[in-house]
């Protein structure tokens, strides 16, 4: 009784971000990363950035915008700040049809372009979260080319901006939630079980290279390797227009002519560009950079 009595407190105590306060935070959040936090989501800042307040013992929202602005910790703040702000749902083989178009028809057409001119692939997975994504594609390279592999230069550049999913992204073990749309014998073949935990082999992590990049820095962007492919699923769906518009045309010049661009299936680039040709496939949109 006394137990339920003090959380009652405590949660009258929770604070509350005034509409100035999560106009500034926004705007912050918004030129710092791109993402845009919409005014019915008020209570996602309230709510997870509430516990950091009280880590840094700020009395309101005010106090942790000036400290983001202007105080010397600020740099492992921001980290933090992107930590708590950013979705990082993902998995194994998230969105199997338009894996298989991936397979079948795009990173056969890749190779075969590629066969005659060094055996040389580069994939990008932006936002790749906790890792799953690019795992996933060094697996489907794995099938495809089987023994072959060991013939070919390839390399999955992998980013995201949250060094935390980086880090368990570099680790490269999982639990079997996240496996829970891999076939069986992909999990039979590229996992080795530990520890209830299910590790990567290294043959597939030798494929893939992460690194911190944060998608609202142009700069940034312009230094990644070009590529045939680029992966951006479920990422530019947190964005306003404005940034998507940046990042597809950053996209767009990494990509090699003939390259292809791989977004979330529930994300689309009408009214964002037209410079790539849309492909359809039963379950998929992909698109192209002619040339
Ligand atoms: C929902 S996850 C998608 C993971 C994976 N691509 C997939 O589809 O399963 C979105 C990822 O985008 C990352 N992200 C969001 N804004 C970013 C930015 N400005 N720069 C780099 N990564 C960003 C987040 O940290 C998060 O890990």
């Amino acid at each position: 009784m006394s137990s339920l009595f003090s959380k009652t407190i405590a949660l009258g105590k929770e604070l509350k971000i005034t509409d100035q306060e999560f106009a500034n935070l926004r705007d912050f959040i918004y030129e710092q990363c791109g993402i845009y936090i919409a005014d019915n989501r008020k209570y996602l800042l309230e709510n997870r950035l509430g516990n950091r307040l009280k880590k840094l013992n700020l009395r309101n929202f005010d106090e942790y915008y000036n400290y983001l602005r202007f105080d010397a910790g600020k740099v492992g703040e921001m980290k933090k700040l992107f930590e708590v702000i950013t979705t990082n749902e993902t998995s194994f083989y998230r969105n199997p049809p338009q894996l298989q178009v991936f397979q079948e028809k795009v990173l056969t057409d890749v190779l075969e372009g590629c066969r005659a001119s060094g055996r040389k692939l580069r994939i990008w997975s932006a936002g790749c979260s906790t890792g799953e994504e690019p795992y996933t594609i060094a697996m489907i390279i794995h099938e495809l080319l089987r023994a072959d592999v060991a013939n070919w230069d390839i390399r999955i550049t992998a980013n995201d901006l949250s060094d935390r999913v980086l880090e368990s992204a570099r680790k490269g073990e999982y639990n079997d939630y996240t496996l829970r749309t891999t076939p069986k014998e992909i999990v039979q073949r590229y996992f080795e079980p530990e520890n209830g935990l299910y590790a990567v082999k290294p043959e597939v992590k030798r494929l893939v290279s992460f690194g911190q990049i944060n998608l609202r820095d142009r700069a940034q962007l312009k230094r990644v390797e070009r590529s045939q492919i680029v992966f951006c699923r479920n990422v530019i769906i947190y964005f306003d227009d404005a940034m998507k518009k940046q990042v597809i045309s950053a996209f767009y010049d990494n990509l090699l002519p003939g390259g292809y661009l791989i977004i979330g299936h529930s994300e689309s680039l009408h009214n964002i560009t037209r410079a790539f040709k849309p492909i359809h496939f039963p379950g998929a949109i992909i698109y192209k950079k002619e040339g």
